[in-house]
């Protein structure tokens, strides 16, 4: 495969910035794509708390047109990595405290149409070369909306170079009142409903969608979802008029950071072999989270943003019956807050079973998979989902839902595919509280009654390759089709 050079353009990167799986695939792809010998370079807004985890900063200044102030590019490398990586620093919109997309208080910034509009443009003078770094990319690959309108200003330079979007989540659009497109000074060819207009409104998501060479999404179900009414979120209709342009493709996982027998964050290690440490840091995990240390009860775990999209109603809905079959579950999470509140509530209530922590935690989050027995992700939708991809690797048998990545994973454990030896855990169809608390008493009624079917599985989720080598050449076709797409 010929060698690119890409751009790759993204609003988080582990382990400078996370929010969520973006971050993870944006701290490991890139690697992946070097090492099928292309030259990529990450670019990211520097933000406050990024700068200070980021090396060996050295940096260029440029103007950008319609830009008052001089933005600088910051060039380092990705601590871990050989990967380059470019931060656009313009201290105005990203040196304050706070998420990269929220202030301290959990509110969205009221600034975030001029903050990722600032990020295109500088993104798009790089990628034209107008940056002072002498390189040019040939392969822009953005990431979600914060990028969206970057194949959008790169429109009119179909020559020059090729622009790809990956969707990691539809749900988040970008979407702004109408009169942000003339304070941006956003140039005219792209308003109207075949361009960035929905609704009336600005939509940053629909800059990729409409305008970049090729689509992608983070797995294949999750290509096929978004072109029904029920998961386009409004663009189903945009995304079926390009669907020869839309492709899905898993996201890999980066076994250095997620492997049970060298994880820094577990106390105990373990591998497919040796198991004995699972049990220990089940133990750990019983005790830091204050449920008592009791091997019987199977331990859930369960480490995610609490918002709709991840469930979180029907878990709530199951604590009752958790809690009569003597199941402990520990959850990590943040999110809203009703669902905080809520979770809170219900391990008040019940001390010896349900255990929360509110709050982001890398190292709470390995520990969890580390030392629950299953994993339950009980999405209402999922692009992809990465946790219950670690779970497999950590042993830790995932409960889910038939939906986007989630389906495309894990392999339900019935009859025959416990007899084939594929079965890695417990899939159930509906968003409802019966079908979940079916498929979580199947687990149950395994894990308690039927100990070798349960290593069994334990076994066959840990063998499980999702390594980034496959996904990785499965981009490289795709910035190929791109390239020869073209501006068409
Ligand atoms: P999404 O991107 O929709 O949030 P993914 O499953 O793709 O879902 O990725 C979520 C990533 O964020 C995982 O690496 C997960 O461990 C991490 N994560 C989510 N919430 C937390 C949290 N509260 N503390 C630590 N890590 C978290
Ligand atoms: C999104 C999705 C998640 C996916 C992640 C990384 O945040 O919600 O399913 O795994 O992006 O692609």
């Amino acid at each position: 495969m010929a060698s690119n050079t890409i751009l790759f353009v993204t609003s988080e990167v582990y382990p400078l910035i996370k929010t969520g799986g973006l971050a993870d695939v944006a701290g490991s792809l890139p690697a992946a794509l070097k090492a099928q010998r292309q030259d990529v370079r990450i670019i990211m807004p520097a933000y406050r708390g990024a700068m200070r985890k980021a090396e060996k900063l050295g940096f260029a200044s440029f103007r950008m047109e319609g830009v008052p102030e001089t933005v600088r590019l910051l060039e380092g490398r990705l601590p871990g990595t050989s990967v380059r990586l470019l931060l656009v620093d313009s201290p105005a919109h990203f040196d304050r405290p706070g998420g990269p997309y929220m202030d301290p208080d959990g509110h969205d910034w009221a600034d975030n149409a001029e903050r990722f509009a600032l990020f295109a443009r500088a993104v798009t003078a790089v990628a034209l070369n107008k940056a002072e770094l002498d390189w040019q990319p040939d392969i822009v690959h953005c990431n979600d909306w914060q990028s969206g309108l970057v194949p959008a200003l790169l429109a009119p330079y179909p020559k020059r170079l090729s622009s790809v979007f990956t969707v990691h989540n539809l749900a988040y659009h970008g979407f702004f009142e109408a009169a942000k497109f003339q304070s941006l000074k956003l140039p005219s060819y792209l308003w109207g409903v075949d361009g960035l207009e929905f609704h009336g409104g600005l939509s940053f998501i629909k800059g990729g969608l409409v305008f970049a060479d090729m689509i992608s999404t983070v797995s294949p179900t999750y290509a096929e979802e978004i072109r029904t009414p029920h998961f386009g979120h409004g663009l189903d209709g945009l995304l079926n008029h390009r669907a020869e342009r839309l492709t899905g493709i898993l996201n890999g996982v980066d076994y250095k950071q997620w492997n049970p027998a060298k994880d820094p964050h577990l106390k105990h290690h373990y591998d497919i072999h040796h198991l004995a440490g699972k049990a220990r840091n089940k133990q750990q995990l019983q005790t830091q989270f204050g449920l008592p240390q009791r091997t019987s009860p199977p331990l859930l775990g369960l480490v995610g943003r609490l918002v709709e999209q991840k469930g979180i109603d029907l878990v709530l809905s199951i604590i009752p019956q958790l809690v009569r079959h003597d199941v402990q579950l520990v959850i990590l999470g943040s999110g809203d807050k009703r669902f905080q509140a809520e979770l809170q509530q219900a391990a008040k209530l019940h001390p010896g079973h349900i255990a929360v922590h509110i709050g982001f935690s890398e190292t709470l989050a390995h520990r969890i998979e580390g030392g629950a027995d299953m994993f339950l992700m009980p999405s209402r939708f999922e692009p992809c989902g990465l946790n219950q991809i670690y779970s497999l690797r950590y042993g830790t048998v995932p409960i889910v839902r038939r939906t986007g990545g989630l389906a495309d994973t894990v392999v339900d454990a019935h009859d025959e595919t416990i007899a084939q030896k594929r079965a890695t855990g417990f899939v159930f169809d509906h968003a409802a509280h019966d079908d979940l608390w079916r498929a979580t008493q199947r687990a149950i009624s395994v894990f308690r009654g039927q100990p070798k079917i349960w290593q069994q599985l334990i076994a066959t989720g840990m063998r499980q390759d999702f390594s980034w080598k496959q996904s990785a050449k499965h981009y490289l076709e795709l910035y190929q089709t791109a390239l020869e797409k073209r501006g068409g």
